[in-house]
């Protein structure tokens, strides 16, 4: 399916009734991860006969979805998760965002939606921060944005549908992980797997996360805060986290990740974080590491730290890993040196503490 080149024109209809700035700056004191939201929400409609439009930003309320909606019985769905910050001079800015716009095109392709054009996908986002730029807190916080995209057609015939709507949500977060900057604790699942060669696990679709539910109840189970997948053919490579990737710190100094097979999600922080290893003289591997070889190296001391990545997360490193077997300890069971410093570098340039020499991030005129 063909990118349209369409450029289309955003009607405002802000919310009459916005939240009151004090009780907004009340909810922020206690801010986790997806359960505050602002005032309204972007949404762009797509149809075969008349392509994308309809483009408006409104006040958030719910769709009305046909019981029949394509969506509610063949989960044709995808996302994406990026941040909006605000740093230390005041200024709005956004990282990578056109990287998510290129990857929300590549999870269409797979699903067979139509792909929304790179610049109506930066048009949603940007618009949206400005009228909600209130939202986005200032210090450690962030104004975490949700585009994404659903099949809307009353169908249900098995075939890729003819109606979507695009939208974009933000939500205000502090950190993902209830234990804060605390290592995690990881569980690594033998029994379920998340992607096969051929399926959808590099496309950020819904269907993927539903598919990990039962792991990740499974971790939670087991006291984790995060699950660990293997590859689906052997049961043997670590592959990713449910919503992360994942890096190993070895003790020559460099990194190990898995590679991106067409099996997991070719994170733009996994990205970000190869590049600010490699910029620092750091060996980067991307190749595949197995669980026997993760168990080996933790007892050896080969492996000195490991860390998991992503939008939402950042960089948590990992500190202990259970499994149906036992558990192990990495280094001593606390977040290690390097990945520290990942970290403090990624966040860095988010925050526009330190020199953004990629050209990565993207300021927001007018806010
Ligand atoms: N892997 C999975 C399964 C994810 O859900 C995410 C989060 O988006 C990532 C990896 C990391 O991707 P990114 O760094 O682009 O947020
Ligand atoms: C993100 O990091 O943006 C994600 O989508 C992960 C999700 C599990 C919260």
């Amino acid at each position: 399916m063909q990118a349209a080149t369409a450029q289309v024109k955003f009607e405002h209809r802000p919310n009459a009734n916005p939240m009151p700035q004090a009780e907004r700056e009340k909810a922020f004191e206690n801010l986790g991860f997806g359960t505050l939201f602002s005032d309204h929400m972007a949404v762009v409609r797509w149809s075969a006969d008349k392509g994308w439009h309809s483009a408006e930003i409104t006040a958030r309320a719910p769709f009305p979805v046909d019981p029949a909606s394509a969506v509610l019985h063949y989960a044709q769905e995808i996302f994406e998760g990026m941040k909006a910050y605000r740093t230390a001079d005041d200024k709005v800015v956004l990282f990578r965002p056109e990287q998510n716009a290129r990857r929300f095109g590549a999870s269409a392709e797979r699903m067979a939606m139509p792909v929304l054009p790179e610049d109506i996908f930066m048009q949603a986002v940007e618009e949206l921060v400005r009228i909600d730029s209130a939202w986005i807190p200032k210090g450690e916080g962030s104004l975490y944005l949700r585009p994404f995209m659903f099949a809307a057609e009353t169908f249900l015939g098995v075939r890729p549908a003819r109606e979507y709507v695009f939208c974009v949500i933000a939500s205000p977060v502090g950190p993902y992980f209830k234990g804060g900057a605390k290592a995690v604790t990881l569980w690594v699942t033998e029994t379920y797997t998340r992607a096969a060669q051929g399926g959808t696990g590099a496309a950020k679709c819904g269907g993927n996360y539903a598919a990990s539910l039962i792991a990740q109840a499974e971790a939670v189970g087991h006291g984790c805060d995060q699950v660990v997948f293997l590859d689906a053919a052997e049961h043997r490579w670590v592959e990713e986290l449910g919503g992360m990737n994942v890096f190993f710190v070895m003790n020559d100094g460099s990194l190990v990740t898995p590679p991106l097979t067409g099996t997991i999600l070719p994170g733009i922080t996994r990205d970000s974080l190869i590049t600010l290893a490699r910029d620092n003289g750091i060996t980067v591997n991307e190749r595949p590491y197995s669980f026997d070889e993760w168990k080996a190296d933790a007892a050896s001391g080969k492996l000195r730290e490991a860390f998991a990545c992503g939008t939402a997360a950042v960089v948590a490193g990992i500190g202990t890993v259970r499994h149906a077997g036992g558990e192990f300890k990495i280094g001593n069971g606390e977040t290690g040196f390097l990945t520290e410093k990942l970290r403090n570098d990624l966040v860095g340039i988010q925050r526009g503490k330190a020199s953004d020499k990629h050209a990565w991030v993207h300021p927001l005129a007018g806010v």
